[in-house]
């Protein structure tokens, strides 16, 4: 069942997530944190255009690292999908100044033995931040190389202890319609819920990133804080995530509730298997559009099957896309 945040009203007080004598000093708190960007994590000095740098270290986790040139910033940050903020590929970046991230926290609970909420001052120094330069292939055909900044979710998911019974892990996002104006329509069933089954949730690539090109992530990219599954269509890669649930039972998903035969839960990057209205084959790569650019070929799992292929071992991943 999904569990619907449908406007601010449900949202969470501040005070609720924080005691308020902590987040009335968030600017102290964040000063804090600079000082611990020091020892290798934490946000740091001011970057470009004002936002928050982010420190990190270069990830030591097999493929995490792929040389290929990192898509324009720009582009990055420019064309987006957050139907939250809208469906048109520059609405996001529009629209998305007014999210409200600060107080932020994030729910845990389902089928773990130390649910809670957890602020996102404390998620911020849960473990090191490493810098990871994944691929992130989206299911409608085009292509970007994104240096995010995170750690892998298995470290969060270990703190809350699965239980033996947890099998699945649903992530759902913030649904708000007084900042969110794609909330309003009903393009999907809101609020926007992701899900991976907790093995692929645990493997060290499934990233929890907190920013992008040496920053905090933009709004538009997810602040404060998402998902990233490399080997998957972008469209796992939950925004803006507000709670993570371990379940028994295979979650629902948006895109499978708004369209099953198009999107399955599986989702991973395959070019064998096409889209019902279009070829799964080849990419465009953002940043190579000019009339000369040549599309690529779609690698299966998206170039990370060496990693994550194992996981998949016996499935017919026609049937399961
Ligand atoms: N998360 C939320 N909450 N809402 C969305 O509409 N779109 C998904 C995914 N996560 C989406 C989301 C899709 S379709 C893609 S391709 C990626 O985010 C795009 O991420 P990017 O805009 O940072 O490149």
């Amino acid at each position: 069942m999904l569990i619907r945040v449908p406007d601010r009203a449900a949202q969470p007080l501040a005070s609720e997530i924080t005691p308020a004598p902590v987040y009335r000093n968030r600017r102290l708190l964040l000063q804090a944190l600079a000082a611990s960007a020091a020892v290798g994590t934490g946000l740091a000095a001011h970057g470009s255009d004002g936002a928050a740098a982010l420190k990190a270290t270069p990830s030591t986790v097999p493929g995490a690292l792929t040389m290929e040139k990192p898509t324009a910033r720009e582009d990055a940050t420019h064309y987006n999908n957050f139907y939250e903020f809208g469906t048109d590929k520059s609405d996001p970046a529009r629209y998305a100044g007014k999210l409200r991230t600060d107080p932020w926290s994030v729910e845990i609970d389902g089928l773990v033995h130390k649910p809670g909420r957890f602020a996102l001052e404390d998620l911020l120094r849960l473990a090191p931040m490493e810098e990871r330069i994944y691929r992130l292939r989206c299911v409608e055909g085009w292509s970007m190389v994104i240096p995010w900044i995170g750690y892998s979710l298995a470290q969060l998911l270990e703190r809350v202890q699965p239980m033996g019974s947890a099998r699945f892990v649903e992530f759902t996002t913030l649904a708000d319609a007084d900042t969110m104006p794609g909330v309003r329509g009903r393009v999907l069933d809101w609020p926007y819920t992701e899900g991976l089954r907790l093995d692929e949730a645990l493997h060290p690539l499934a990233l929890l990133a907190f920013g992008m090109y040496g920053e905090v992530l933009p709004r538009q990219n997810g602040a404060p804080l998402r998902v990233v599954v490399p080997w998957k269509y972008g469209f796992k890669s939950a925004k803006s995530l507000v709670r993570i649930r371990l379940l028994e039972q295979r979650p629902a998903t948006a895109w499978n509730k708004a369209v099953p035969r198009e999107y399955g839960f599986y989702s991973n990057v395959n070019p064998a298997v096409d889209h019902p209205r279009w070829s799964q084959a080849t990419e465009r790569r953002i940043g190579e559009d000019g009339l000369l650019a040549k599309r690529r070929p779609t690698l299966p799992f998206n170039g990370y099957e060496a990693q994550v292929g194992p996981l998949y071992a016996g499935m017919d991943l026609r049937r399961d896309y």
